[in-house]
């Protein structure tokens, strides 16, 4: 499916896109990935908030088909003469702000970014869309890469959620992306802009702000710090390797259907606690001398997130069936790589934890017993929850 895809659009002819957010995450890895699958000039516009990091797009920092653009997708005039300057084919639409333990804390940036941001990227892209003609008006799309927290949180035994699951976001970053969902929706049924909605589960993978549960375990297990779990550690998530989602959203710009929405991810519903003990046995193995072995014995649980949602788990296969689309990594195959970046770009890591990261750390974990307590070590044995 990749290649025959690669290929298609290899060999389109057709023009750049806009990427916003593309040096965040999953945007940076989109990027990566996009070119080298030659998919043609990217223009990435990105704010370079905390989680922005332009090194994670060094190795093509030089190429004449990627152009970055310093600025904020509230600025209408930047976006205004992007899209004039450029004429981009698509608009995939990355940038917000993606943390949920940050949203509690301080939820204003979050409605900022991701309402007033989308809306603002909406009316510019409608604007621009109004100019086009022919096949370049034909093919124009906008595509919003939105989460599968606007649709709550599932019981045990729930069905996953499906495109027609109703929204019922629980803290504010899902709200604000489901707000911005509903955004794109309208401007699709009254406008008629050629958008398509993607709902994604967790992903993981290179280039994760170690604020995030996977890269946070593992940075903090090489230090010998304390691995602090959330309440009892049973919620679930659904696991998605991040290159496997930026297939899918290749997949999706080339032949989803206007107006859609389509839920990506790969069936690997596991617990946090799950989750970071696979971590522990992974770092045991792959880092045979250290002295914090095993790494289990780090494990420390902490209060719980307020309003943690308890468990997510998507239904795929509108994208597998209509689109073709398929996972490539099992939850195994990824976690195994994205230790082994880990271990091999400690760099990195070090030059995004210094400075802010660490007041986000004393402020985030600092009340709930989570503080970098090595010392105070505590062995994980089944109901021993200090929440
Ligand atoms: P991230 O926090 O790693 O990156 C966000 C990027 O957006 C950063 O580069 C940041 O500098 C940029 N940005 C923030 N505010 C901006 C603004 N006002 N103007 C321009 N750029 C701005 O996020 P991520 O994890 O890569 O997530 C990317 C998108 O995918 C988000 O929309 C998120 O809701 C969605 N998503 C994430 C996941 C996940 O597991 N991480 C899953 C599903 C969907
Ligand atoms: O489901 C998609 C979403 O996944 C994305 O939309 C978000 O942008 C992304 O951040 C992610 O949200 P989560 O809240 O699920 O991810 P996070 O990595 O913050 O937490 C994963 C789980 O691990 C969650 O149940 C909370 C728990 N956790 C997290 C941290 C940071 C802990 O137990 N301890 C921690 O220190």
């Amino acid at each position: 499916m990749r290649s025959d895809h690669n290929d298609k659009i290899a060999g389109n002819g057709l023009g750049s896109i806009l990427v916003t957010g593309g040096a965040g995450f999953i945007g940076s890895n989109f990027v990566l990935d996009w070119l080298a699958a030659g998919g043609g000039p990217v223009v990435n516009l990105d704010k370079l908030t905390y989680a922005g990091n332009p090194e994670n797009l060094a190795s093509v920092q030089h190429s004449p088909a990627y152009t970055f653009v310093h600025g904020d997708i509230c600025d209408a005039e930047l976006v205004a003469k992007l899209l004039q300057e450029h004429k981009p084919r698509a608009i995939v639409h990355f940038a917000a702000e993606s943390h949920v333990d940050r949203s509690i804390v301080g939820p204003e940036a979050f409605l900022r970014t991701n309402i007033d941001g989308t809306f603002i990227l909406l009316q510019a892209a409608r604007a621009y869309y109004g100019t086009l003609e022919g096949s370049q008006r034909e093919s124009f799309r906008f595509l919003h890469v939105s989460t599968d927290e606007v649709y709550g949180t599932l019981t045990p035994e729930a069905p996953a959620f499906h495109e027609d699951t109703p929204y019922a976001p629980n803290s504010p970053y899902a709200a604000s992306k489901a707000s911005s969902d509903h955004l794109v929706r309208a401007w699709v049924h009254t406008y008629g802009l050629p958008a398509i909605i993607t709902n994604c589960s967790n992903n993981y993978g290179p280039y994760q702000f170690p604020e995030k549960l996977i890269p946070l375990m593992i940075a903090n297990a090489l230090q010998g710090k304390a691995l602090p779990v959330y309440g009892d550690g049973q919620q679930i998530r659904d696991w998605l390797y991040v290159g496997d989602h930026a297939s899918a959203l290749r997949v999706v710009l080339q032949s989803g259907r206007v107006g859609e929405t389509y839920n990506v991810g790969g069936g690997n519903q596991r617990s946090n606690l799950e989750v970071v003990t696979t971590l522990c046995e992974l770092l045991d193995e792959l880092v045979p001398e250290s002295k914090f072995k095993p790494h289990v014995q780090l494990v420390k649980y902490v209060t719980d997130r307020p309003g943690h949602d308890r468990r997510y788990a998507i239904d795929a296969r509108k994208l597998e069936g209509e689109l073709g689309w398929h996972a490539e990594e099992s939850f195994e195959t990824g976690l195994r790589k994205t230790v082994e970046w880990y271990l091999a770009n400690a760099a990195w890591v070090e030059s995004v934890t210094s400075g802010a990261y660490q007041q986000w750390v004393k402020q985030n974990y600092g009340g709930r017993g989570g503080e970098d307590a090595a010392e105070e070590r505590t062995t994980i044995a089944a109901g021993e929850g200090s929440r």
